[in-house]
């Protein structure tokens, strides 16, 4: 028998279906609810609303479990790479040798971007954030790439504007980092693998040649797959909305990207690193800010801490923790922030306050110690964000277009002024 859920309001029960998710999570499916009885729910903040039926990403926020398609974080982190992750992501299964060697191959066809996307830099200004730019050039391919507009493209088509937006991604980063230094531009290597690739034009020199060390590829392969998707945050469901108009992909993206920045969400990368600076530079008492963090009156939020549906702890923010202390081992890096934050951390995790509300360290709160070691600006933090989420949006954009679900319009309950007559200016 279906099982139901009853709502009842003025004087009249209704019955509504409760459907189950494959790792058993139970919705109310309220379709019908405005037809039925004239109501809508309310839910700012969308903490209790299933916006879609979706088959990327598990993650129970109560368990600390999250999988990619079904595939431990903890086992994709150790055994995988970021290319085998974007493959598995956006197509649903890992990749055989051939499949992945031709997905390669695809990418590399398509890794340079237009010469005239250059003249961009010309026009932003000098200290113009990474990602303002990051998300004008990922909009901008739409102008260049004006097939990706079409709103019923074959699979082919789709495909290509899929391989096109991930093989130009690290290009388009990696020349944001060197615009930024007023450095030539590296071209693309095709034949390295993705993420080397990446590294060789954002750290290579066209006058030297510069070696990435392996400890370094690896470092930025787990902390781009442990980005790769976390279903329906901010900047995806801001993605799904958006693609739900027939936007086109590289639309629907830089508005992901747009999302992305903001230092609530991706954003708090930059945030945590700035936080511990300031903390450093004002003599390191950890006591004193962990007390601003409580103050209701102080605006300060402790960055890197809590999390919208992690209530016990980010799984994420435990592999990058300990990826954090073996690449500053590793490269033989004595960060005085590490110790700060490690001080922040075993306090705000006794500390009562922290405690009640279940906050715990988030994936930002260790990720911007290693990019920092990696030698990344602080700026470029949330870029290198968006360069591991990308397949994460590109495979829920997908999944949103195969689903064909309706155009994302969610109501309200109007609290302004009932109907007045107008008052022309004069009486005013
Ligand atoms: N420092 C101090 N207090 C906090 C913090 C924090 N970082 N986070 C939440 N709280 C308090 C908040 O004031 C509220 O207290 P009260 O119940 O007394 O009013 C309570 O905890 C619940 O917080 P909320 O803001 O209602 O929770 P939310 O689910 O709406 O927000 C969050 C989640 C991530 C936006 C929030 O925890 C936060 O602002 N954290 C700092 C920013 C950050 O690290 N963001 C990165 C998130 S992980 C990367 C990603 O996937 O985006």
């Amino acid at each position: 028998m279906t099982e139901t859920a009853s709502i009842s309001i003025d004087g009249k029960t209704h019955e509504f279906p409760v459907i189950t998710g494959t790792e058993n999570e139970k919705a109310i499916d309220i379709s019908k609810l405005r037809d039925q009885t004239g109501a809508i729910t309310l839910d700012p903040g969308f903490k209790n609303t299933g916006a879609t039926k979706s088959a990327v990403t598990f993650l129970d926020g109560e368990k600390g479990i999250l999988r990619y398609r079904g595939y431990p974080i903890e086992q994709l982190a150790e055994q995988s790479t970021f290319l085998e992750v974007a493959y598995l992501l956006i197509y649903g299964e890992l990749p055989s040798a051939a499949v992945l060697e031709e997905f390669r191959r695809k990418i590399d066809r398509h890794t340079l971007i237009h010469e005239d996307m250059k003249k961009f830099f010309d026009g932003f200004p000098s200290k113009s954030h990474p990602m303002g730019q990051l998300s004008c050039l990922v909009g901008a391919l739409s102008a260049f790439y004006p097939e990706s507009l079409d709103p019923n493209p074959t699979e082919e088509e789709e495909d290509l504007t899929i391989v096109k937006l991930l093989a130009k991604m690290p290009t388009i980063v990696s020349w944001i980092y060197k615009k930024s230094l007023g450095h030539p531009v590296m071209y693309p290597r095709n034949g390295l693998n993705f993420v080397h690739n990446f590294l060789n034009m954002t750290f290579g020199q066209i006058t030297e040649d510069v070696e990435i060390e392996p400890e370094v590829v690896s470092a930025m392969h787990k902390l781009l797959i442990l980005h790769a998707d976390h279903e329906q945050n901010c900047s995806t469901s801001t993605v799904r909305i958006v693609g739900s108009s027939n936007a086109n992909l590289y639309a629907s993206i830089s508005a992901g990207i747009s999302a992305l920045w903001g230092p609530l969400h991706g954003g708090a990368n930059q945030a945590v690193i700035e936080m511990l600076e300031n903390i450093k530079n004002d003599g390191g008492d950890s006591a004193k800010w962990l007390a601003k963090a409580k103050d209701k009156n102080d605006p300060f939020r402790l960055m890197g801490f809590g999390h919208r549906v992690y209530k016990n702890f980010d799984p994420r923010a435990k592999i990058i923790k300990k990826a954090c202390d073996d690449v500053l081992e590793r490269l033989g890096i004595n960060d005085p922030v590490l110790d700060i934050a490690k001080e922040l951390e075993e306090a705000a995790l006794k500390d009562q306050y922290f405690v009640d509300r279940k906050l715990y360290p988030n994936v930002d709160f260790y990720s911007g110690i290693i990019y920092r070691a990696l030698g990344f600006p602080t700026d470029m933090f949330t870029v290198l964000f968006a360069l591991g989420r990308l397949p994460g949006w590109i495979a829920q954009w997908k999944e949103m277009r195969a689903n064909k679900e309706p155009i994302g319009r969610p109501r309200q309950v109007y609290t302004g002024s009932v109907i007045r007559d107008y008052v022309s200016l004069e009486k005013r």
